[in-house]
């Protein structure tokens, strides 16, 4: 019979997720279907005893969702529980576990582009929101020793810093203090929605002096190259945009149901194939 896959999430009509994974279940032979959800934020509970009585076998969990979803969960990944957000469920064994694949999925988009190990970079963070969160984490859970957070209110960034448990040394900044200090990181990460369309003109750190051979790294993919890209890369960066951290994400989703690993690129090409791109 076939296995039942899918993603929560309101809105979700616009999601590149059933393209990609239907995209992957064909050319891995794996007889499956995965399933667009829109869930109102009073249904969720209804929604989750549902696909579990249906037989899921794994969802992704979407906007609004990521935190409430905890709630109705069997157990939950440490790493999750750290970041406070689930974004991917297996149902196994009768239980529904869930998991955050975001900050891994990026840690290893990062690494993807990245030629040297990233445990010794030095890394700018911009944001405090929960995206930021679970990069944060996800890369002091991987090494990461120095990772500075620069935010609009300096005192969400000093929260997310106080809240994590790892031996990563972190400083608080102000937008203004991370434009004298940019060019001090090997890496900056953006993770607001500062640029994205249709305010494309806009842009969260003002590009001066850039270490040279840094990577700039955003997570929006709307548009492909955000204004902080273009002018990174007028300043010798490498730049990555946010479609690796997606590809990535549902990559290692993948991994966690199937126990297989997808093509990477070919999920990548068909993402950005459907973008326009
Ligand atoms: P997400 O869950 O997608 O990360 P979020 O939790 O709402 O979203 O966080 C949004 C982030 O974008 C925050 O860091 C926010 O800054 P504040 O903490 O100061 O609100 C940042 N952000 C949103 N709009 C912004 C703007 N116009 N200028 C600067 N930062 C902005």
């Amino acid at each position: 019979m076939k296995q039942l896959y899918g993603v929560i999430g309101n809105p979700i009509g616009h999601s590149l997720s059933p393209l990609m994974h239907n995209d992957a279940f064909t050319h891995l032979e794996i007889d499956a279907h995965y399933h667009a959800f829109l869930v109102q934020e009073s249904e969720l509970g209804e929604a989750v005893t549902g696909l579990k009585a249906l037989g899921v076998v794994g969802f992704n969990v979407t906007t609004p969702h990521k935190v409430s979803i905890m709630q109705h969960l069997d157990e939950i990944d440490p790493l999750a529980e750290k970041i406070g957000a689930v974004n991917t469920v297996l149902h196994k064994e009768g239980k529904l576990i869930g998991y955050n694949t975001d900050g891994i999925g990026y840690v290893r988009s990062l690494q993807s582009i990245s030629k040297e190990p990233l445990t010794n970079k030095r890394i700018l963070l911009l944001g405090a929101g929960g995206a930021c969160r679970a990069i944060y984490y996800s890369l002091a859970d991987a090494g990461v020793k120095e990772i500075d957070i620069a935010n609009r209110t300096v005192e969400k960034a000093e929260q997310l810093i106080a809240g994590c448990e790892s031996e990563v040394v972190s400083l608080a900044l102000s937008i203004e203090e991370a434009i004298d200090k940019q060019a001090l990181y090997d890496i900056i990460i953006h993770t607001t929605t500062v640029g994205m369309h249709p305010h494309v003109e806009d842009t969260p750190l003002r590009i001066r002096d850039l270490k040279k051979g840094s990577i700039v790294s955003d997570i929006i993919y709307n548009p492909f190259e955000t204004k902080l890209l273009q002018d990174a890369k007028a300043h010798g960066a490498i730049v990555q945009n946010g479609i690796d951290m997606f590809v990535f994400q549902g990559a290692l989703a993948f991994e966690i149901w199937t126990g297989r690993l997808p093509n990477i690129e070919r999920m990548k090409q068909i993402v950005m194939k459907k973008l326009g791109g």
